[in-house]
């Protein structure tokens, strides 16, 4: 059965392995037999980034060329600018009529994150409405799934109580949403902190063969392997943890024996991992090279899918003003 389904991504510049595997793939899998809206919010971003605004018009389009690099079809999945269907606004504020307080203080998400950002006053009115702008993007188009990571359970849950007090407080207009979660690989960094673009050790989709080698080849392995002729621990290095995602069982199995036996060295065991890595990335790279030879506008169709939230939202708000009898 063909179900709505709806997902946002913050606008931050190019993305990483991180986003195609936790991200993409889902969105990719899911636009096959489903009625999907993948769009750029922009107007999340400017909660964080009001400082700095330059970055978030700069960074939507090759965000979206990322996306689309990575198998996103605008034939099959309609994409948008969240800030340029202004009925989220208006929506997101007839939401924040009814959201009581506490709900948006006791957000786990919330808290955490204004006590790790310490280099930005997150203390402000925008910022704490966040979930409720998302409650609005979502209840928006009668989204049934959300695909989204684990981190952003709390923000789906809310926009369910919110779903649901609307409708209790004036007439049932909207389709409680469900987060649809799945496994996906937890790629850590290069230097095996969390992979990000600002940390400097990230593999981005837009880098070339030789970009991805350059960063691959001096990952930090087991410190214990000093000489090729020490043995080393394969759960301790990230190099493995590579393998396990993009290898096949049998060259995990090799590597594996190999590492504990001193039988491989590190340079060789890299270029094997590297190798499998480059399946995965190698057709995104094409299919870019295929989407900037053939001039695709990524202005059109973002234009194009813009206009289709937009009557599908104009239409929500209908029901929405007629509910609120506004
Ligand atoms: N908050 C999401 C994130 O940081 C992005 C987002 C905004 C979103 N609105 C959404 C995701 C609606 C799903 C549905 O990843
Ligand atoms: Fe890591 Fe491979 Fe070197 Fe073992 S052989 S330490 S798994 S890079």
């Amino acid at each position: 059965m063909r179900q709505r389904v709806l997902s946002g991504m913050r606008p931050s510049g190019k993305l990483h392995l991180g986003h195609y595997l936790g991200v993409l793939v889902n969105w990719k899998k899911l636009q096959e037999d489903n009625d999907c809206f993948f769009f750029v919010a922009d107007w999340h971003a400017l909660t964080t980034e009001y400082e700095r605004t330059g970055i978030i018009r700069e960074s939507i389009d090759d965000m979206v060329i990322d996306w689309l690099a990575a198998g996103i079809d605008p034939k099959k999945a309609t994409l948008f600018i969240q800030s340029r269907v202004p009925q989220h606004a208006e929506l997101h504020l007839l939401l924040s009529m009814i959201t009581p307080l506490p709900w948006l203080e006791r957000n786990p998400t919330y808290k955490e994150q204004l006590r790790e950002q310490t280099t930005r006053d997150l203390h402000t009115y925008g910022f704490l409405g966040y979930p409720v702008l998302q409650a609005a993007d979502i209840l928006m188009y009668d989204a049934a799934l959300v695909p989204v990571g684990i981190d952003q359970v709390p923000h789906l849950e809310l926009a369910r109580e919110i779903a649901r007090r609307f409708d209790f407080l004036y007439k049932e207009v909207f389709t409680i949403p469900q987060a649809y979660l799945t496994e996906t690989p937890k790629i850590m960094g290069t230097d095996n902190r969390k992979m990000s673009k600002t940390y400097g050790n990230a593999i981005l989709l837009s880098d070339t063969a030789e970009e991805v080698w350059a960063k691959v080849k001096p990952m930090v392995t087991d410190p214990a392997r000093v000489r090729r002729s020490d043995p080393g621990n394969p759960e301790i290095c990230n190099v493995f943890a590579y393998h396990r995602i993009f290898s096949d069982r049998e060259t995990i199995e090799k590597v594996n024996v190999g590492c504990r036996t001193a039988g491989i060295g590190c340079i060789e065991c890299k270029k094997w991992m590297y190798e499998h890595m480059e399946k995965v990335l190698a057709p995104v790279r094409e299919r870019r090279n295929q989407i900037l030879e053939s001039r695709v506008s990524v202005r059109d169709i973002l234009e194009e899918g813009t206009e289709r939230a937009r009557a599908i939202a104009e239409k929500k708000m209908k029901e929405v003003r007629d509910a609120v009898r506004i």
